[in-house]
């Protein structure tokens, strides 16, 4: 179906939502919603908003720290961002 492929849409609604999984905890999931709140909220005044799929951990690494300083991100915000962009740091390895 075309609205999977997220690519059209506007990017707010194509950023994956976090849902309860056995595969993670909850103080994970909970990180997880936090990150992509802070994200909608902090990082589309500018741009819009990129999707997490668009860079691998050590890009987004990268990013985050040099659009933190343009966001004025606290610390704990900058890593809730950098969590739910990475999938808690898993996604894209390379
Ligand atoms: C004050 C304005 C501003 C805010 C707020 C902002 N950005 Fe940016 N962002 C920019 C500008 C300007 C560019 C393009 C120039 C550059 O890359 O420095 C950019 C570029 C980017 C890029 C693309 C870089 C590339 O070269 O591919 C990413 C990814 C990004 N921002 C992520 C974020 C994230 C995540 C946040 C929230 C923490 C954020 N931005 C908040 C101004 C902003």
């Amino acid at each position: 179906m075309i609205l999977l492929s997220g690519s059209v849409l506007d990017c707010s609604t194509s950023l994956y939502i976090p849902v309860e999984s056995p595969l993670i905890s909850k103080e994970t999931l909970s990180t997880l919603q936090k990150g992509r709140a802070i994200y909608i909220n902090k990082c589309a005044s500018c741009h819009t908003l990129y999707l997490p799929e668009k860079y691998s951990t050590t890009q987004w690494k990268l990013q985050t720290v040099r659009m933190a300083k343009k966001a004025k991100l606290t610390t704990q915000e900058e890593e809730l961002i950098f969590r739910y962009l990475t999938k808690n740091g898993s996604s894209n390895p390379r």
